[in-house]
């Protein structure tokens, strides 16, 4: 009971409600959830687009049984917070806007306070941050940035698991094979120049308090914390990204040996059974039917982008 230490939110948690939070939705299961993938600015607006998402993150929660409404930035408060009654979970995904001032960021605070509050509540809600999203977590719980440079663009990695991780929610279904091939097999893929180090992690009270740490990383020189879980809250993240190996072959690193989708595949699930634990859900089916990803298309980037397909926005 003592991991709780929320620095950038004002509020008290009563103690008392804690395991409520992570528990009591538990036994009742909506078998129908819908996740939000946060949009992000694109690098050179033009018409038609200011803001996508990279459709492998979307393919990544449906492959495992969701379905996908993309979050758009630049929207306000009112507006998320009507959404966020509607969603089941949200994930923040990576990319290469600003953890601080972007509308990626903004939205990211809003979606973080707003599940915070709602779990304390008994009110399920997760959140998974991937690459820039656990970047972003790290800023929101600690209430500063602590990202120092690593050698990891383009480099997949073995897991270095933590004792901690033996407990952990994560990866405790996950079969003994693919334990053993993320711990020996370099199947995790790494596209940041950014990274939180252990040291600085450890060092920071509030995500030392907030988050488990499940796996480490290292460039040759620097280690980093490479997976989290919060302690008792559905907030989860990885610098690394699951959703490549099945859904991105534009760069040449990008893992996709049988242990590598496999990996893919059990990280989506589990995201989208701790989705399967929220009750929310849209007003009307109109309302639901209209906000879901199937109303947009994809574009064919894989020419020119580390994408193969992105869905542009307005
Ligand atoms: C979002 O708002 C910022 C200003 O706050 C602006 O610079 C940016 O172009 C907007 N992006 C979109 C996609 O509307
Ligand atoms: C970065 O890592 C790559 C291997 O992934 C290595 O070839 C390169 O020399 C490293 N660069 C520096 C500056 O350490
Ligand atoms: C794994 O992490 C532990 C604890 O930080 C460290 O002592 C060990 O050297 C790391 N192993 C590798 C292969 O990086």
């Amino acid at each position: 009971m003592s991991h709780i230490c929320v620095a950038s939110f004002s509020f008290l948690i009563p103690l008392t409600l804690l395991y409520s939070a992570v528990i009591s939705d538990a036994q009742k299961l909506n078998n129908r959830p819908i996740i939000g993938v946060l949009a992000q600015e694109v690098y050179s607006p033009s018409p038609g687009k200011n803001s996508y998402i990279a459709a492998s993150y979307v393919k990544y929660l449906e492959s495992a049984g969701a379905r996908v409404v993309p979050v758009m930035i630049n929207r306000t408060e009112e507006e998320y917070t009507i959404l966020f009654k509607s969603l089941n979970g949200i994930l923040f995904p990576g990319g290469e806007v600003s953890i601080s001032s972007s509308g990626y960021a903004k939205a990211a605070a809003i979606f973080y306070k707003l599940a915070l509050e709602a779990n304390l509540k008994g009110d399920y809600f997760p959140v998974w941050g991937t690459c820039l999203g656990l970047e972003a977590l790290t800023v929101l719980t600690s209430g500063k940035s602590l990202l120092s440079p690593t050698n990891t663009t383009g480099v997949s990695l073995s897991l270095n698991f933590t004792e901690e991780s033996k407990d952990s929610r994560m990866f405790k279904d996950f079969p003994e094979d693919l334990m053993t091939s993320l711990a020996n097999e370099a199947i995790t893929e790494n596209s940041h120049q950014w990274s939180v180090t252990t040291e600085d992690f450890n060092g920071d009270e509030n995500l030392k308090k907030f988050y488990r740490v499940l796996s480490t990383n290292t460039d040759g020189q620097t280690e980093f914390v490479s997976t989290i879980e919060a302690y008792d809250f559905p907030i989860y993240g990885t610098q690394w990204h699951p959703e490549k190996n099945a859904f991105e072959w534009t760069k040449a690193n990008i893992p996709h040996s049988p242990a590598a989708i496999k990996t893919t595949f059990y990280m989506a699930q589990f995201l989208v059974n701790e989705a399967k634990k929220s009750l929310h859900k849209f007003p009307s089916r109109d309302e639901e039917l209209n906000a879901l990803i199937y109303n947009y298309q994809p574009t064919y980037t894989g020419w020119k982008s580390a994408f193969e397909q992105k869905y542009y926005f307005d």
